[in-house]
């Protein structure tokens, strides 16, 4: 038993390196996070996030909104940890509390700088300038796997003020030059100035600068529909070391699509002539979520162009340039936001699997935050 175990394992490292044909992602297990309209002190769980940490864990964070499913208004940050690679979940811990403000804080994007086992998770409070200002960008951080977190800093202090929404989703460390070790985490604007923005730390968090922008057009000014306007964003690091960005197409430029962008020095700027429009990512305007793991992309959006339902996952084997034909349908009714993290590590196990975190509902996508866990080989 134990020597067919060794073949089969033997056999599947084999075709993992001779490429990725066999690539054939099913559900293998779902569990609800978080359902909304419960009891107690939430109303609605929205804007799921997930990491998986250098220490082997796996982290889910929404935001927690107390009075209402609205994006402004007083929320907790929500955690649940898994120690077990998803098989069993802690309770929720509330780790940020933004009080009773009007205008309270949004997520976000989680980053784990891989040299010092820290996880940082940067927020902004005040983002839609509501009865308050000015907007304010802040960090929290845990030294011990999500267990405990450090009280809020503030990020616009380094940064200047500025409204800055990361994600939602992950920030990234880069592993390749240039500037390997750089953390960066990328974001949108406010509505009239949006874009996509990221900011940089070489000190693994110490101290941020602001870095690449994408800005809107017209900039800084009441936008029209079918204006150029980049929102939530994901940005994964390719082998050579470019950063790509998946972002929301707010006003429908060009197409009712996904927009993409890459970064060739790090993070510090965002070519216009890198810019494409991915006609095969078709999307209701939502943020969504993007993967790299092991030389192959995945993709999860509600994959509709008027509507969010439809939760799909895609890959490509060619780095966003082009995808499969074939797509994992997750969920057909009613999906908003979604994120994922893989396992990482050298058992067999932690290659075969990756996590999609979503919104998902039967009459609206904000009725549940549900984990799905993927199996991208088929089961086998
Ligand atoms: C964060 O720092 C900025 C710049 O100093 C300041 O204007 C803002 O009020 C601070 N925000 C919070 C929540 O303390
Ligand atoms: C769901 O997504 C798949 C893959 O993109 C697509 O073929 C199908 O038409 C979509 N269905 C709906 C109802 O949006």
């Amino acid at each position: 038993m134990d020597q067919l175990w060794l073949v089969a394992g033997l056999m599947f490292v084999l075709q993992a390196r001779e490429g990725h044909a066999q690539i054939e992602p099913l559900v293998y297990d779902e569990q609800l996070l978080w359902v909304s309209g419960g009891a107690g002190e939430v109303n609605t769980y929205r804007i799921p996030l997930l990491t998986f940490t250098s220490r082997g864990s796996l982290l889910a964070f929404a935001e927690a909104r107390k009075h209402s499913s609205g994006d402004i208004g007083a929320k907790f940050i929500a955690l649940r940890r898994s120690a077990d690679k998803g098989a069993t979940w802690s309770p929720t811990y509330f780790i940020v509390d933004d009080g009773s403000m009007a205008d309270g804080l949004n997520l976000g994007s989680v980053v784990v700088d891989e040299e010092t086992g820290s996880v940082m998770l940067i927020y902004s409070l005040c983002f839609h300038l509501y009865q308050c200002s000015p907007s304010s960008t802040m960090l929290v951080e845990s030294l011990d796997d999500g267990l405990t977190w450090s009280a809020p800093r503030n990020l616009s202090i380094q940064l200047g003020v500025k409204s800055f929404a990361p994600g939602p989703g992950f920030g990234i460390q880069k592993r390749y030059d240039p500037s390997a070790g750089r953390l960066v985490v990328c974001g949108h604007g406010n509505i009239e100035g949006d874009g996509v923005f990221c900011i940089l730390s070489d000190d693994h968090g110490r101290t941020w600068k602001n870095g690449a922008a994408l800005k809107s057009i017209p900039y800084n000014q009441p936008k029209q529909n079918l204006d150029f306007n980049p929102d939530e964003c994901q940005p994964v690091e390719l082998q050579d070391g470019s950063i790509v960005i998946n972002v929301r197409n707010q006003n429908n430029y060009h197409c009712r699509c996904r927009m993409v962008v890459r970064s060739l020095d790090g993070g510090e700027t965002l070519p216009v002539e890198e810019l494409v429009f991915d006609h095969t990512l078709v999307d209701p305007v939502v943020a969504a979520g993007t993967l790299q793991k092991e030389g192959v992309m995945y993709f999860s959006n509600p994959a509709n162009s008027q509507h969010r339902v439809n939760m799909t996952l895609r890959w490509s084997l060619t780095d966003g340039r082009s995808w499969e034909s074939e797509a994992l349908q997750i969920w057909q009714g009613p999906s908003g936001y979604s994120s994922m993290t893989t396992l990482v590590g050298n058992s067999v196990e932690d290659k075969k699997y990756i996590f999609v975190i979503y919104e998902k509902g039967h009459r609206e996508y904000i009725e549940t935050i549900s984990i799905a866990k993927i199996h991208l080989y088929g089961g086998r």
